[in-house]
């Protein structure tokens, strides 16, 4: 008969002789303490949330990473209790941080909880987003905070300022790095607003999120005046009016399906390229309702995303500030598998000028392209900048030279068509081959000018016009000549100044071309500490 071996290592068999191993004390504590870590301020400021159509914080963070795949950082770190004293004490304080990943790359995340003291920020909290972000940017990998927070713990007083200068100096020295995408999910007020207007996109939610430096109580008692949280910094305001947020959504679920749906189109910090993703859709389609996109007359608007829709892969879009400035259109998109990052002028609102918004979207969106090594394709039709007082008192020069600026900067690849209007200073900003565009391509219908058929005809016309019988008549045919000897691709194409005319219905293969040509540009820059871009 043969004996049956103990199963049990040395180690294992010595610890079983000293008597209550694991000790069950210490495993007791630890299931006590993480139920109270994950149940933050209690089951009734839970149901207080969802009272208020908000998820937890717990449930967010569920939500928004792959199934199982959360390991958090620091459930068990406790606050600090603060100098006004007799505060309980939170485990967790107020904030869920870790990793996990989103369609299976990783990403650092926090998420604030409402449920503890408004989910105000003291030193602990800071400690554990800034473990967060400080592993995003040493891993290499998106970092994306969820926001619900009262701001600065006032009970923590100076710290709590100290613990949030920590995190903007993270946020600054992330930036560029690693991609940085904030969402607000309830009343940010104070500190709480500052950190994610630092970060690359802002995602806020209908009804229940607001962001305000200062809220409705301290408008009131400074400057006299009533006015709700929504009218002062709800999503509404940000996303049409400040530009402070890119993107809305109705509730919570819907938008942290879209922050996933937009971490797809990103690398996951600045030494990678974007993603590929093969959406199936054949590289040398060509659609031939192109040719019949711009209208006769042209004046008449169109929708640039048609134009847009059409040329991706898979006919899919991502706008970016989709409510605000909708004179420009930003956003990604796929060509042949690859990101793309789109920027094109909307013909259908204000016939596509460009104003004080659209220049400042336009040159944010191209500078984020930029660090992400993301290509650049810009579809022009531009009839110049917005003329009058309002734009030029509000900076007009300054704004436009922030887009000017972000285009010329850019060493990514950049690929610009003009389908119809380009005119005057706006010709040259809106990626060029004069401020260094790889490629540029015209429809046939493109208007390439210093200045509109009319304008230019009563200024270079004006004494014919003024001497002649009929001014208007001699106007109409000045402006008919003038249209006839400028208002075409060809004379920039006999320059050089744009590669190649095109046809429409041809455009999504040649970007597709010019993109797999440009694929390993040069992408170095000569060395400085940084531009001086004017802000
Ligand atoms: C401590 C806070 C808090 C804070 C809210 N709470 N904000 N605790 N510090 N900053 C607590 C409340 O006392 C309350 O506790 C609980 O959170 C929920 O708050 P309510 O007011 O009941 O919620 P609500 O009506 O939804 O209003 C949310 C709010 C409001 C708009 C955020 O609470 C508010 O205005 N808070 C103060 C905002 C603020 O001024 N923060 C400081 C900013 S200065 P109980 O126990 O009663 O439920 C700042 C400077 C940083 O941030 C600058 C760095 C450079």
């Amino acid at each position: 008969m043969g004996t049956t071996k103990d199963p049990a290592t040395p180690n294992q068999v010595q610890n079983r002789d000293a008597g209550e191993w694991p000790p069950q004390d210490n495993l007791r504590t630890l299931q006590q303490m993480r139920d109270e870590a994950r149940l933050g301020g209690g089951v009734e400021r839970i149901e207080g949330q969802h009272g208020k159509h908000k998820l937890s914080a717990r449930e967010r963070v569920d939500l928004l990473l792959d199934e199982d795949s959360l390991e958090e950082f620091d459930t068990l770190k406790s606050s600090r209790g603060g100098h006004l004293g007799g505060g309980r004490e939170y485990l967790s304080d107020g904030v869920l941080s870790g990793h996990g990943t989103i369609d299976g790359r990783e990403v650092c995340i926090f998420s604030q909880d409402f449920t503890v003291l408004g989910g105000s920020l003291g030193e602990a909290h800071s400690e554990k987003i800034r473990k967060a972000m400080d592993h995003a940017v040493r891993v290499g990998t998106p970092v994306i905070g969820l926001n619900d927070s009262g701001g600065a713990r006032i009970q923590e007083g100076i710290d709590a300022l100290a613990a949030y200068g920590e995190i903007f100096a993270r946020n600054v020295n992330a930036s560029g790095v690693v991609p940085q995408i904030s969402c607000i999910m309830g009343p940010c007020a104070g500190g709480a607003v500052y950190s994610p207007s630092m970060t690359d996109f802002v995602f806020m939610v209908e009804e229940s999120s607001y962001m305000f430096v200062t809220g409705p109580n301290v408008v009131k008692s400074v400057i006299h005046k009533d006015i709700s949280a929504e009218e002062l910094g709800g999503a509404s305001v940000h996303t049409t009016k400040s530009g402070v947020a890119h993107f809305v959504m109705p509730n919570d679920i819907l938008l942290l399906r879209e922050v996933r749906r937009l971490i797809n189109y990103l690398p996951s910090n600045n030494r990678q390229r974007p993603p590929i993703l093969d959406l199936r859709d054949p590289l040398d389609r060509t659609d031939p309702a192109l040719d019949y996109l711009v209208p006769a007359d042209p004046n008449q608007a169109y929708d640039m995303r048609v134009l847009i829709n059409s040329i991706l892969d898979g006919e899919e879009f991502l706008e970016v500030h989709a409510q605000f400035a909708r004179n420009l259109v930003v956003g990604f998109g796929r060509l042949g598998g690859g990101t793309v990052g789109l920027i094109a002028n909307q013909p259908a609102v204000l016939a596509g000028v460009l104003d004080n918004n659209a220049s400042v979207k336009g040159a944010r969106f191209v500078r984020f392209c930029d660090a992400f090594n993301i290509p650049l394709v810009c579809l022009v039709d531009v009839p110049g900048f917005m003329p009058g007082p309002e734009q030029e008192h509000g900076g007009i020069i300054r704004h436009g030279a922030k887009l000017l600026y972000a285009f010329t900067e850019a060493a990514v690849p950049r690929i610009t068509v003009t389908v119809r209007k380009s005119y005057g200073g706006a010709h040259v900003v809106m990626n060029s081959k004069h401020i260094g565009a790889d490629m540029h391509y015209a429809w046939p219908t493109a208007e390439i000018a210093v200045l509109g058929p009319r304008g230019a005809a009563e200024v270079i016309y004006r004494r014919e016009i003024l001497s002649s019988s009929d001014p208007a008549a001699t106007l109409a045919e000045k402006e008919e000549e003038y249209r006839k000897t400028f208002v075409n691709p060809f004379l920039a194409a006999k320059r050089g100044y744009i590669d190649d005319v095109i046809f429409p219905r041809d455009t999504r293969g040649r970007l597709i071309r010019a993109l797999q040509f440009l694929e390993d540009k040069d992408t170095t820059r000569p060395k400085r500490r940084h531009g001086n871009i004017p802000l």
